[in-house]
């Protein structure tokens, strides 16, 4: 049965480390399924389309991600990733769930090809463009000890409905409400939440917009 971990937010020594590979017999152990299986529970419960174990203060390197928006875009988890191709640049506005409440501006590659072993050990290889290729850049710095506050200019509460859209594009709330709603998690939403829910499709076009 998987289990809501806490996520961890910026002060916090764990997002700053540089994460363990992820050694082979790993995969077998039954804690270390247990602790994927939390990874997307704790994803999805935030809601956010993006986790990386360090965010629940296990220095490790592995990511999942789960875009919700077709089946194109996970649910993945990737262990011990590598970008094979970085290609491009692109305005992005980003959010964390470690950085909560907060947006700020970045540059990130356009696109990115990302490989690692799925939960069994077989090879896998992401092909990201657009909003799953700056979230794959976003979980790959968490590895790494980076937070997007430390790239990112204009770092600033998120106000407006695009920056509210914004925290929801990388790894915040957003196309995950929607999987959350349909868990029946009726308590988890507060009035911001539907709010934010209604404007969602508008505000996510406008975000891709800007980020263009
Ligand atoms: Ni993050």
């Amino acid at each position: 049965m998987p289990y809501i971990r806490e996520i961890i937010t910026d002060g916090h020594p764990t997002l700053r480390k540089v994460a363990k590979k992820v050694q082979p017999h790993e995969l077998s152990e039954p804690l270390f399924q247990q602790l994927i299986e939390d990874m997307f529970e704790t994803m999805y419960h935030a809601p956010g389309i993006g986790l990386a174990a360090p965010q629940i203060n296990v220095s490790k390197r592995l990511f999942v991600v789960h875009l919700q928006d077709d089946d194109k875009h996970g649910p993945f988890v990737v262990v011990n990733p590598k970008f094979a191709l970085v290609e491009g640049e692109i305005e992005s506005i980003e959010g964390c769930l470690s950085v909560p409440g907060i947006v700020g501006d970045l540059s990130r590659h356009e696109h990115v090809v990302c490989t690692g072993l799925d939960r069994n050990g077989k090879k896998i290889e992401l092909d990201g463009a657009g909003l799953f290729g700056r979230c794959l850049q976003h979980e790959m710095d968490h590895l790494d000890g980076v937070l997007y506050i430390d790239k990112a200019k204009n770092v600033r509460p998120a106000v407006t409905e695009e920056e509210k859209a914004a925290v929801a594009e990388v790894e915040g709330a957003g196309p995950a409400h929607d999987r959350a709603e349909a868990d029946n998690d009726a308590t988890e939403h507060d009035a911001a939440e539907h709010d934010a829910s209604e404007h969602d499709t508008s505000d996510r076009d406008a975000a891709a917009a800007a980020s263009a």
